[in-house]
């Protein structure tokens, strides 16, 4: 039996590219966005043009279709909204979203001991590599100086990305978030570097630079599928786990 997915957010860009690429794969896709409402039972049509459905609706809707799992690529405050849905009807959740608060993020590990939950601030398989070579190079070359840089398109919300962050978690140096001035480079710091241009769907750089030498380690994404197909895969996966918080790392295992 086909999977049946419900998918937040479904006129961005990111939902829409989820509820296209869930389509390929011969899922039941269910949209659910803000969109101006076309008829009166509150069913609308989603930028991709399938049927969608109010967020206010939403418990409603998976209480009638019990689907498989959600896929919620929006921002935080309504994120934290849908994923209460889906405690009370028992979905499992797969969160994209990025720029949660502290306090939004302990709210998201409680829902977890309810549903299933897996939130990845990056889908794509590239970057679970990336996280491993930025361990192995930072083990190695611990006296070197690191320079992270990230570009997104000009209409993301959150800096740095989402990514950034996990692979500053790497590290415990102190962050110093651009230069200006009189502001020499202390030992202890990692310079990070935000840029936002253009339709970037996103890049990471890791510098290291010590002993006359310079290493990068970079990731681009070159389309929005590699997240949307990373996210398909694991609403896949997460929809037959038990309760719990997951990481991407493990659907790749
Ligand atoms: N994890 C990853 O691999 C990955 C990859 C790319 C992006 N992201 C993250 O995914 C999120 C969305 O990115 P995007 O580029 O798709 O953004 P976007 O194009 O702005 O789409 C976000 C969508 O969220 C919905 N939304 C916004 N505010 C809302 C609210 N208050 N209540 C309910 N729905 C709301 C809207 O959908 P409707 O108009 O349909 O209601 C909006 O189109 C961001 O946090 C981004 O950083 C994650």
């Amino acid at each position: 039996m086909s999977m049946t997915i419900v998918v937040t957010g479904a006129s961005g860009r990111m939902g829409s590219e989820v509820l296209d690429g869930a389509r390929e794969r011969g899922m039941d896709a269910i949209a659910v966005s803000r969109t101006e409402s076309t008829n009166a039972d509150s069913k609308r049509r989603a930028t991709s043009g399938t049927d969608a459905y109010h967020p206010d609706d939403l418990q409603s809707l998976l209480s009638e279709y019990r689907p498989d799992a959600l896929v919620d690529f929006t921002v935080p405050e309504a994120s934290i909204e849908f994923l209460d849905a889906c405690v009370e009807t028992g979905t499992p959740a797969v969160v994209g979203t990025t720029g949660f608060e502290a306090a939004e993020l302990e709210t998201i590990d409680r829902t977890s001991d309810r549903i299933p939950v897996l939130k990845a601030a990056n889908f794509a398989r590239g970057i679970q590599t990336l996280l491993a070579l930025v361990r192995e190079t930072a083990a190695s070359l611990p006296q070197y100086d690191v320079e992270l840089t990230e570009t997104h398109h000009n209409g993301k919300r959150d800096a740095p990305s989402g990514t950034a962050k996990s692979l500053l978690e790497i590290f415990d140096e102190e962050r110093v978030h651009g230069r200006e001035g009189i502001q020499p480079r202390n030992e202890d710091e990692i310079g990070v570097h935000v840029r936002r241009a253009g339709n970037v769907r996103g890049e990471h750089e890791l510098l290291f630079a010590g002993n006359d030498e310079v290493l990068t380690l970079t990731h681009r994404a070159e389309s929005r599928h590699v997240f949307a197909a990373g996210a398909l895969d694991a609403a896949e996966w997460v929809s037959k786990q038990k309760a719990g918080r997951y990481e991407f790392r493990e659907v790749l295992a």
